[in-house]
C-alpha cells in the first residue's frame, strides 16, 4: 500500500497520510508503520474512520491492551477503550475522563507494568484549542550534562497515580474509589530507562506520577525531579499537536511524555483511547 510518512517537527512526531487503518495491514505495511513509530515516537494517522472494533484490532497488532483504573469511563461493550471526553451525559456527568492529562506524564507509569503506547482517536474536536503536546525523552536524556547522566543513570523513583492523588482533586477528574486506589499501589521504576526495542536511553520520570527520586535526601530529590522535568519539556524537545477531526495519534509511552491543554469552555472534545501494555522498565 502506498502512503507517506512526513515529519511534523524537529523534536519528534510524523504524520501518516494515505493509509486506511480500517483495513487489515499486510506484514510489510505493518513493519513500515512499526519502524516509523520507533523512529518518530508519535505517529498521526490522518483521516481515519474506525469503529471501536477496528480501533482495537489495529491497536492489538502492537500488544495486549489494558483497561483503565477509571473503569467507569470504559466504552460499554469495549473494555479496551477509554472515553476521553468533556461532554456531559443527560445526568450532567462527564461522558468520559475529562482531564486525561493536565500535567506532563507517561500513561500508566504508575503501574507495575506500564504502557508501551496509547492510541487516541479524535471523534469530536473543538474549533480550536485542546491541543496535546508531546516531548522527546531520548533527546532530553541525551542533552543532559555528563555529570547529571552519571548521577541519575542507576537511580530509581517511586511512582503513584497522580503523585499521591494530590493533582486529581479537580472536579473534571472524579476521586478514585477505595477499590480503584487499591488496584494501583506505589511502584518503583528507573529514572532513566532503556527502550526495549531501540535500546536507546530515555528519561522516565514525570511530574504527574513520580512521587520522589529514591536514595537522595528529600530536598535534593525534589530539586532533581524539578530540574529534570523542566529540562525535558524545553521547547526543542516538544511537538504541539493541533488535532484534526479523525486523527488517530499513536505515541510511545516509553520515550515520550504528553500533556493535554484544556479545550475552550462550551466546546466538545470527544476521543477514544486504547492503551497497549508494555514491559517492566529497566
Ligand atoms: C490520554 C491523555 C491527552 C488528551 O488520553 O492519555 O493524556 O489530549 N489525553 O486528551
Ligand atoms: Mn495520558
Amino acid at each position: 500500500m502506498s502512503f507517506q510518512i512526513n515529519p511534523l517537527s524537529t523534536a519528534l512526531g510524523a504524520e501518516v497520510v494515505g493509509l486506511d487503518l480500517a483495513e487489515p495491514l499486510d506484514e510489510e505495511t505493518f513493519a513500515r508503520v512499526h519502524q516509523a513509530h520507533l523512529d518518530h515516537q508519535v505517529l498521526v494517522f490522518r483521516d481515519q474512520h474506525l469503529t471501536p472494533a477496528q480501533h482495537i484490532v489495529f491497536s492489538r497488532r502492537f500488544g495486549d491492551l489494558s483497561g483503565h483504573v477509571y473503569d467507569q469511563f470504559l466504552l460499554p461493550g469495549y473494555p479496551e477503550i477509554l472515553k476521553v471526553s468533556n461532554k456531559k451525559t443527560a445526568d450532567g456527568d462527564f461522558a468520559g475522563l475529562a482531564s486525561a492529562g493536565r500535567r506532563w506524564h507517561s500513561d500508566l507509569s504508575y503501574a507495575e507494568t506500564p504502557s508501551l503506547g496509547s492510541l487516541l482517536y479524535a471523534l469530536e474536536i473543538p474549533p480550536e484549542g485542546g491541543d496535546t503536546l508531546f516531548n522527546n525523552m531520548y533527546r532530553a536524556y541525551e542533552a543532559l550534562p555528563a555529570a547529571t547522566k552519571s548521577k541519575i543513570d542507576d537511580l530509581k523513583a517511586e511512582f503513584l497515580i497522580g503523585s499521591a492523588r494530590k493533582y486529581y482533586t479537580e472536579n473534571e477528574r472524579p476521586p478514585l474509589t477505595e477499590a480503584q486506589l487499591a488496584s494501583v499501589p506505589p511502584v518503583e521504576h528507573p529514572v532513566v530507562r532503556t527502550h526495549p526495542e531501540t535500546k536507546r536511553k530515555a528519561l522516565y520520570v514525570n511530574p504527574a506520577h513520580t512521587v520522589r527520586i529514591l536514595g537522595l535526601d528529600e530536598a535534593e530529590a525534589d530539586a532533581l525531579l524539578t530540574e529534570l522535568t523542566e529540562h525535558s519539556v524545553e521547547p526543542q524537545f516538544v511537538y504541539r499537536h493541533k488535532w484534526r477531526l479523525h486523527d488517530l495519534v499513536f505515541w510511545d509511552n516509553r520515550c515520550c511524555m504528553h500533556i493535554a491543554e484544556p479545550p475552550p469552555p462550551d466546546s466538545n472534545r470527544h476521543m477514544h483511547r486504547t492503551t497497549v501494555v508494555g514491559d517492566t522498565p529497566y
